[in-house]
């Protein structure tokens, strides 16, 4: 059975630009129920920690610097098929390529800053939830 969480971030340039409003009103619209929220900044080492899986691809020294360049918003997310779900509404991963309508068409600005990450299967989600969130900060 599909699970019920994911993990999202609104990445350093969508926050800069004043995307997190309209960003979390449009997560509300497609009926994702915030279980936790924080904004944060992360050090480097703690977003080469969270993107340990894409050590080897040519862009994880880009990545981990643009996202450690900057306060985010880190959140879990609940609804059924939330992974799947939330992959779908935020679009592919370039936002030129990102379907009419969804959040990285909306406020993407690049390839590499293409406003916000969503989990990739039920597994990431559980272990990036627990990267940032306590028991106590859930609810
Ligand atoms: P995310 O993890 O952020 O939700 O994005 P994703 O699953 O759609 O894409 P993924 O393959 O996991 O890549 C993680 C992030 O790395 C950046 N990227 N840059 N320069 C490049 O070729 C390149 N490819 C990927 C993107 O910002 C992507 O979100
Ligand atoms: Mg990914």
């Amino acid at each position: 059975m599909a699970g019920t969480i994911t993990f999202t971030m609104i990445k350093p340039m969508a926050v800069k630009k004043g995307f997190i409003g309209p960003i979390l009103a449009k997560i509300a619209d497609g009926g994702f129920k915030i279980k936790a929220m924080k904004f944060t900044k992360l050090t480097v080492e703690q977003a080469q920690k969270f993107y340990e899986v894409h050590k080897e691809r040519p862009f994880y020294g880009e990545l981990t610097e643009f996202m450690s360049s900057g306060p985010i918003i880190a959140a879990i997310l609940e609804k059924d098929n939330a992974v799947e779900e939330y992959r779908n509404y935020i679009g592919a991963t370039n936002p030129a390529e990102a379907a009419e309508g969804t959040i990285r068409a909306l406020y993407g600005t690049d390839l590499g800053m293409n406003a916000v990450h969503g989990s990739d299967s039920d597994e990431n989600a559980i272990i990036e939830s627990d990267f940032f969130f306590s028991k106590m900060e859930r609810f």
